[in-house]
């Protein structure tokens, strides 16, 4: 398991406590970050104590509770809350995953919640990804090929060709990864991050795209590739089970072959 600490002194300070209900008998501390910039306060952690005989079993059961029920201005994204949207990914019990598939009870003692380590904070849980959706932008993720479609047909490809995209293809983009690399924190303007050049993979691999070349091109820099130090924090991390530090080493080693 990867695990997150904050340098020692920037702890964010002891916020408020909300008490669980009188007669709750299954409680459960959530320490939540929040944050917000209209307040001019600094950061602090919230207590949520939750009864969990009245609640769902998922880390995103409890935060909606939280909002539904003690505090409406805790703020976080969500949309599916069955791992496809990527959108509840956070730092959870020291590891990025996503809030809808971490069950509550892989949490032992007090829960602790914070957003995606080492982005802007937009408001409590909520990072701000443009960096990221910049770079995933300059990748150009879409299909792109000269020869004409046959006429009346799709693409086809043979069954060979399409398991080279398993692995990739089931990336929902959370950016647990992105987050999680110590590269990305230290060069995270220069260096494109895992989830992004998973992504650049992922039509590199592809059989029916013909801009291999370029994608190869705009990739061969210092910094784009070759600041991923094969730490693996993402591999690690990703909530999906997918292997961007492998996808990274297929690049790398396209780039080599070419030379
Ligand atoms: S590779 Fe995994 S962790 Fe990274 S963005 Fe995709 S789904 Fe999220
Ligand atoms: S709410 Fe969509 S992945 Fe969690």
């Amino acid at each position: 398991m990867v695990e997150f600490s904050l340098p020692p002194g920037s702890d964010p300070v002891v916020g408020k406590t909300f008490k669980a209900p009188s007669g709750a008998k299954n409680v459960k501390a959530f320490k939540i970050y929040r944050y917000d910039p209209d307040s001019g306060n600094n950061p602090q952690i919230d207590t949520f104590e939750i009864d969990l005989d009245d609640c769902g079993p998922m880390i995103l059961d409890a935060l909606i509770k939280i909002k539904n029920e003690v505090d409406a201005t805790l703020t976080f994204r969500r949309s599916c809350r069955e791992g496809i949207c990527g959108s509840c990914a956070m730092n959870i019990d020291g590891t990025n995953t996503l809030a809808c598939l971490k069950p509550i009870a892989e949490v032992k003692g007090d829960c602790h919640i914070y957003p995606l380590p080492h982005m802007p904070v937009i408001k409590d849980l909520v990072p701000d990804l443009n960096l990221p959706y910049a770079q995933l932008r300059s990748i150009e993720p879409w299909m792109q090929a000269d020869t004409p479609a046959p006429a009346n047909q799709e693409r086809l490809q043979s069954i060979e060709e399409r398991e080279k995209l398993d692995g990739l293809w089931e990336c929902i983009l959370c950016f647990s990864c992105q987050t999680s690399c110590p590269s990305y924190w230290w060069n995270a303007d220069k260096y494109l991050g895992p989830a992004v050049l998973l992504q650049a993979y992922r039509w590199i691999a592809d059989s029916r795209d013909e801009a291999t070349g370029k994608r190869l091109d705009y990739l061969d820099d210092p910094f784009k590739v070759y600041r991923c130090h094969t730490i693996m924090n993402c591999t690690n991390t990703c909530p999906k089970g997918l292997n961007p530090g492998k996808a990274i080493a297929e690049i790398k080693k396209l780039q080599f072959e070419r030379q």
